[in-house]
């Protein structure tokens, strides 16, 4: 999709749509949607007057204008109560009209910039905003059907009309940052869609070797090979049952070449898919776990908005990949494996594999000297009985750091909430016959998950990010679509922009 900052007056700009805004109580229009409704002879007022259009959130009302005025239609787009306006309303309200212009035929349209006039945003954040919604909410995965419901070339170019001259550099800084973000966001979903016999670890470590090529970044794939000079005992354990070979893939960023010892790490666990092994998942719902792959993807895709945005920090990410299948070399519950850093662990249940994965992965971080580290896991479905689908799990060993991830999550409207990692919960992770094991019962198990983590971040900086409620939406909402919401893409990049040293 083309996202386009014209400097033109709304009322001759020739479109399909022109999308103005209404705030919930507003009897009488002003700005561009004052400038419209006197130009429609107070259409717009009218029907404000016969209670058909209220500035309710989301409320849509298309008016045409047969001539009056060169956009042919216009769309009086809800912005609710302006006490609740945010920059999360105008991205969720971008989506949701993009969707609806798609739904009428538009090919193109055009919309003034919500919220940057007496929505009292910042013009760049609002056209960001905009960007982003209409980027995210425009997705669709048909690349196995024949014959796809949505059209492929539904709407094709959004304008932003700005008439003020000093406004435009902002808004088009900003819409070239949503754009990288969303389109990242979009990667990040394609991952996740694709089916496990398509995206095989093999399959996914060439995806990230494609984004390191076509965006500058340093790639290293290695093999079992290089697993095992290693010593990663644990993921290895976890890769014995596929017959699929595990990769481990490295990329990595320098945006600060001067500091080369000093890098941020992004961890994903890379599960392409997860059968739960020789502890054997039930049927039901289980296609969902070719998505256990969300955090691998989040990092991929984060990495490559951090090359297009190119901020003055080194990040490097580690994805640890592999199925987790139950064949006939497969591990057992009760083995137990050496992990990188030494520590010992039983396998109590060969579906707790993710933190084993990410056991060895976190520690080759430490290895390379990555701080601090954050790592994003489709991790456990604890976190979905807690919180649903509405916010990521979070946790850490760092007060602050975790403090600043919540902050850049809240400026994408990606939402992290922290449980706590009291000792006493260490407990539960104590192994007879090893230093640890990998379950750590039925309760508090978002949390033992992530305590089992901690002894293999060490004394790193480190958080700890749970997806495995929020990598799904239920039902078309805002700048989310049904499906994988690709989240913690955009939390990270942001992350990495605001970790940045001189800017
Ligand atoms: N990949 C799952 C977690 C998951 C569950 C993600 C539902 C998305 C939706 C993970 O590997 C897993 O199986 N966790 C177990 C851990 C348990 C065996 C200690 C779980 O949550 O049941
Ligand atoms: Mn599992
Ligand atoms: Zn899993």
């Amino acid at each position: 999709m083309e996202i386009k900052v014209v400097p033109q007056d709304i009322l001759a700009l020739q479109t399909h749509t022109l999308v103005v805004n209404l705030f919930e109580g507003v009897t009488q229009p002003g700005g561009a949607t004052g400038a419209v409704d006197k130009a429609l002879g107070g259409a717009v007022s009218q029907l404000i007057a016969e209670g058909e259009v209220t500035g309710k959130r989301g409320q849509m009302a298309l008016i045409h204008t047969f001539g009056k005025i060169k956009p042919a239609r216009v769309l009086v787009l809800g912005l609710g109560r302006r006490e609740k306006f945010t920059l999360d309303t105008v991205r969720d309200l971008s989506g949701e009209a993009c969707r609806y212009l798609r739904r009428l035929g538009a090919k193109s349209a055009a919309t003034i910039v919500h919220g940057a006039g007496i929505g009292g945003l910042e013009p760049e954040a609002a056209a960001r905003a905009i960007a982003e919604g209409a980027v995210m909410g425009l997705y669709t995965f048909t690349r196995h059907k024949s014959r796809p419901e949505e059209p492929a070339d539904g709407l094709r170019e959004l304008l932003l009309v700005e008439r003020e001259a000093d406004k435009l550099p902002a808004l088009e800084h900003g819409v070239r940052q949503g754009r990288v973000l969303a389109e990242s966001v979009n990667l990040t979903r394609d991952l996740i869609n694709e089916p496990a016999n398509i995206l095989t670890p093999t399959a996914l470590a060439e995806a990230a070797a494609r984004v390191a090529a076509d965006h500058g970044l340093e790639c290293a794939v290695y093999d079992r090979e290089w697993m095992e000079k290693m010593s990663m005992g644990a993921l290895l354990g976890v890769a014995r049952g596929s017959r699929q070979p595990p990769k481990f893939v490295v990329l990595r960023y320098w945006g600060d070449p001067a500091n080369r010892a000093k890098a941020l790490g992004l961890v994903g666990k890379g599960i392409t898919f997860d059968t739960g092994g020789i502890s054997l998942k039930p049927a039901e719902g289980m296609a969902n776990m070719k998505g256990d792959m969300s955090g691998a993807a989040a990092v991929i895709a984060a990495m490559r908005a951090i090359a297009q945005l190119a901020p003055r920090v080194n990040v490097t990410a580690l994805v640890p990949t592999t199925e987790n299948m139950p064949g006939g070399d497969a591990q057992r519950p009760g083995d137990v494996v050496r992990a990188l850093n030494g520590k010992t662990i039983e396998v109590d249940n060969t579906d707790a594999e993710g933190r084993l994965i990410l056991a060895d992965a976190l520690s080759y971080g430490r290895k390379l000297g990555l701080s601090p580290m954050l790592d994003v896991a489709t991790l456990t479905g604890a976190i979905r009985m807690t919180f649903g689908s509405v916010c990521t799990g979070g946790f850490t060993n760092d007060q602050a750091l975790l403090d600043r991830l919540v902050r850049a999550g809240a400026t994408e409207g990606e939402r992290i909430w922290q449980l706590p990692m009291y000792e006493e919960y260490r407990e539960q992770n104590k192994s007879d016959v090893a230093d640890v094991k990998n379950s750590g019962g039925r309760f508090a198990g978002s949390i033992t998950a992530a305590m089992f983590l901690s002894e293999f971040a060490e004394d790193t900086p480190w958080v700890h990010l749970d997806i495995a409620g929020s990598r799904y939406a239920e039902k078309d909402s805002g700048a989310y679509v049904k499906g994988t919401t690709g989240v913690m893409t955009r939390t990270l990049t942001r992350f990495a922009m605001e970790s940045a040293s001189g800017t």
